[in-house]
């Protein structure tokens, strides 16, 4: 496995890699999420390439970005491990320079859900993998189900500026419990790790409410709502049970829906997801 610190080594080295190429992003603190996707890539793809770099374009002024963590050699063992061929670690000074200006932004996509709590957040996401597609030239990329809302708003992207590329993507991975994991789920202390799981039971909930007929948007949110307010370490940032193409909120569920939630446990801030309906997914 070759590791190129600069865009432009990344770019000699890929030039010589069989087709087709399936590209990982990620931020880093690889655990089996994002291990499942690198495997996806392995399945299908001839050469598998990746990045890590935490990017900090994606992060609100009072967000973590520079406690989250990092572990560098265990990630690049990991990925070798997995048999990816190249993977870039750029310098943050390289991807955005003195002057920096450009940005890509899915205007209203990124402004519901995570977007309303996170201003910027998805602007910062879609200038960092417009950048890094352009660097990658892949066939393929790869995107866990479990950051529902970058999904939606990565697909929106790659069809509105005609980047030719497909967006594959991997179910959540749980830990046994149910919690997904998360590179932030090490912030949460033992008695935050025991209440998170919570997200996967309010969601199951939803689940089950939907599978004896309850269609209604605000008692599905309800039913969601209630199994966290029964955890008193929760508490819920938002609710939502949306059109799974365009993210607004639905008064009855028709298709498919996705149900979305943000919940804090103390200073750690966890998302879960479902898909209700016709694209049920893990
Ligand atoms: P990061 O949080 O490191 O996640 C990288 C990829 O792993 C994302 O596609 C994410 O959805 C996926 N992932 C994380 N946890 C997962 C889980 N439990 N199961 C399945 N997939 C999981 O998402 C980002 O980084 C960044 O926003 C990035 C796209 C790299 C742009 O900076």
């Amino acid at each position: 496995m070759k590791v190129a610190r600069s865009i432009q080594k990344f770019r000699a080295a890929r030039a010589a890699l069989p087709s087709p190429v399936g590209f990982v992003p990620t931020m880093g603190y690889l655990h089996e999420g994002h291990l499942s996707l690198v495997r996806l890539s392995r399945e299908q793809d001839a050469t598998t390439v990746a990045s890590i770099f935490v990017n900090p374009t994606q992060f609100g002024p009072t967000e973590d970005l520079s406690s989250y963590p990092r572990d560098l050699d265990r990630d690049l063992d990991l990925l070798e491990a997995e048999g990816v061929s190249l993977v870039l670690v750029p310098e943050d000074g390289e991807f955005y320079p003195p002057g920096y200006d450009t940005w890509v932004d899915v205007e209203a996509l990124s402004t519901r859900l995570e977007g309303a709590s996170r201003p910027g957040h998805f602007r910062g996401v879609t200038t960092v993998v417009s950048k890094l597609f352009h660097i990658m030239s892949p066939d393929r990329a790869y995107f866990g189900q479990k950051d529902a809302q970058q999904v939606v708003v990565i697909q929106r992207m790659v069809r509105d500026l005609s980047f030719g590329l497909e967006i594959v993507v991997g179910p959540t991975i749980r830990e046994p419990d149910g919690l997904a994991m998360s590179s932030r789920n090490a912030y949460l202390s033992p008695e935050e790790r025991a209440a998170a799981p919570v997200l996967r039971r309010a969601l199951d909930a939803a689940e089950a409410a939907y599978a004896t007929g309850e269609r209604d948007g605000g008692r599905l949110r309800s039913v969601v709502s209630d199994v966290l307010a029964n955890e008193l370490l929760a508490d819920p940032v938002y609710v939502s049970v949306a059109d799974v193409d365009t993210l607004e909120e639905l008064d009855m569920v028709t298709g498919s829906a996705l149900v979305s939630m943000a919940v804090r446990f103390g200073t750690t801030r966890l998302i879960d997801n479902c898909i209700l309906g016709a694209h049920a997914q893990a």
